[in-house]
């Protein structure tokens, strides 16, 4: 069932549990994501960057892949098709081309500016019924060539963009797209504190859960987080089956070269990643 992201956001941060982002890049992940969360019957975020929708052709063709999955599947789990780290023309797209939900990525303007701008781009979302994320301090890391330096958000900042009426925030506590580095000092859990107080109770995000202790991941549900975005941890369970299939030559083995059969592996591997991601955020058995 497509919907905007908003109410199941709303009811894992209530519920004191977090729904899964899981970013897809193609049919493959798309299926994975929205099978898992069927068995598991948890609700599902699926999240698009532009360069992935670049390679899917559009923003409209994802969209229009997951809402015929969601209808041929006959799925009753809430999924929302939503934009990440979106930029002014992209979110217009999504709009346009039949997304359920938009994050508008502001964080590298100056203040001022990612105010208006989100200001606009809330105005834009609501008024066609899909939910908004915005985001303050940058995320660390990099993601489809966007470089962050993992800024910690200011609590004011959040609260000030909170209250342009945003549905849920990704506020920057030291947490990193892909991999960490050894030296990593964790999650700043006492901005996350300050972050919530200042916010009221909006779904907090944290973006970059690949890597993050199970630990940390749950302290960070217990002040807040209600989605966690994941990425690489699909990718390199997708790529290491995959090349573990092809090593192992049955690839080129009997009936041979079906692609489909090639992918399955790969298939397979996601879906464990986001069923153990289900139960790791308490999403299982949400929906
Ligand atoms: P990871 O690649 O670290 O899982 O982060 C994903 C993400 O935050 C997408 O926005």
């Amino acid at each position: 069932m497509i919907v905007n992201a908003k109410q199941m956001l709303q009811k894992a941060a209530q519920g004191r549990y977090a729904v899964p982002h899981i970013n897809i890049n193609n049919l493959e992940w798309t299926k994975a994501a929205l099978t898992t969360a069927q068995e598991l019957n948890s609700p599902i975020i699926l999240g698009v960057t532009g360069g992935a929708a670049k390679y899917m052709v559009s923003f409209s063709t994802v969209a229009a892949m997951a809402r015929e999955m969601d209808k041929a599947l006959k799925l009753t789990v809430p999924v929302a098709i939503h934009l990440d780290h979106g930029s002014y023309e992209q979110c217009v797209a999504c709009v346009e081309g039949g997304f359920s939900s938009i994050m508008f990525d502001g964080s590298h303007y100056p203040f001022d500016e990612n105010v208006a701008k989100t200001k606009e781009m809330i105005a834009l979302a609501h008024k066609n019924g899909l939910s908004i994320e915005a985001e303050v301090g940058s995320i660390g890391g990099e993601e489809d060539g966007v470089v962050g330096a993992g800024e910690i958000a200011d609590a004011e900042e959040c609260r000030i963009i909170a209250e342009l009426g945003v549905d849920f925030l990704a506020a920057g506590i030291g947490n990193i797209h892909g991999k960490y580095p050894d030296n990593w000092a964790g999650l700043d859990f006492a901005a996350l504190e300050r972050i919530q107080k200042a916010t009221a109770g909006i779904p907090l995000v944290l973006h970059g859960g690949t890597g993050i202790s199970e630990e940390m991941i749950k302290k960070a549900i217990s002040l807040g987080v209600a989605k966690i975005n994941v990425n690489t941890d699909c990718q390199l369970a997708f790529a290491s089956a995959t090349r573990e299939y092809i090593q192992a030559g049955k690839d080129l083995a009997g009936t041979g070269f079906d692609p489909r059969k090639l992918l399955a592996p790969g298939y397979e591997a996601i879906k464990l990643i986001i069923k153990g991601k289900m139960e790791l955020f308490g999403s299982v058995g949400k929906a």
